[in-house]
């Protein structure tokens, strides 16, 4: 790996790595909804960004994207308990396919509140794809149709995935060190 960022301590995985993770989800979703008449890609801004940007060259079902910004993070390592809707859905998505497109499930909490707003507003179906999977630190059960890589319970970053707001442009994803948190 040429130029490691010095605030990150080893990478997890490499673009290349993401790259075909994302292409086997895409696959997934060409094959799944192959027959769809109204498939909305709904991504949870902003680390579901460059994720979303990978995939969809990928995906070649015809479809919409639609985002919304969910604070259940501020940026910092301990989580925040209020997970609040800060921007939302530009589309009606009674009776379309849904597919939420998120960087990392951590606890669930975020989605399943999501999954919960979503479900009242009656999409014909609803589903969850993820580029982590950091299943261990789950406190709410959430079923994640497709997921990239499963991750330990350290704390990442890149490839979207931020540390107070930074570092989302890596474009690979990696354990962030905790000695430098305070300097960003
Ligand atoms: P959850 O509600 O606990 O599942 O939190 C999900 C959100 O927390 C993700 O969408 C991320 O924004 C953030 N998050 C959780 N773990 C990490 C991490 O290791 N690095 C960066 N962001 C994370
Ligand atoms: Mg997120």
């Amino acid at each position: 790996m040429t130029n490691l960022d010095p605030r990150i301590e080893k990478v997890l995985y490499s673009h290349e790595q993401i790259v075909n993770v994302t292409k086997e989800i895409a696959e997934w979703i060409n094959d799944k909804y192959k027959n769809s008449k109204e498939l909305i890609l709904v991504g949870l801004l902003k680390g579901c960004i460059p994720f979303m940007a990978e995939l969809i060259k990928h995906i070649k079902v015809d479809h919409k994207m639609d985002f919304m910004t969910i604070s259940s993070y501020e940026g910092g390592l301990a989580q925040k308990k209020n997970i609040k809707i800060v921007m939302d859905l530009n589309n009606d998505i009674s009776g379309k396919d849904i597919i939420i497109v998120e960087d990392i499930v951590d606890s669930g909490k975020t989605l399943s509140k999501v999954l919960n707003y979503m479900k009242n507003m009656n999409p014909k179906s609803l589903e969850i794809v993820a580029l982590l999977d950091k299943k261990c630190a789950r406190k709410v059960e959430i079923n994640i149709a497709k997921s990239g890589f499963i991750v330990d319970d350290v704390f990442v970053a890149g490839f979207g995935l931020d540390v107070k707001e930074k570092l989302r442009n890596l474009p690979y994803i990696g354990i962030f060190k905790k000695s430098e948190f305070d300097k960003l």
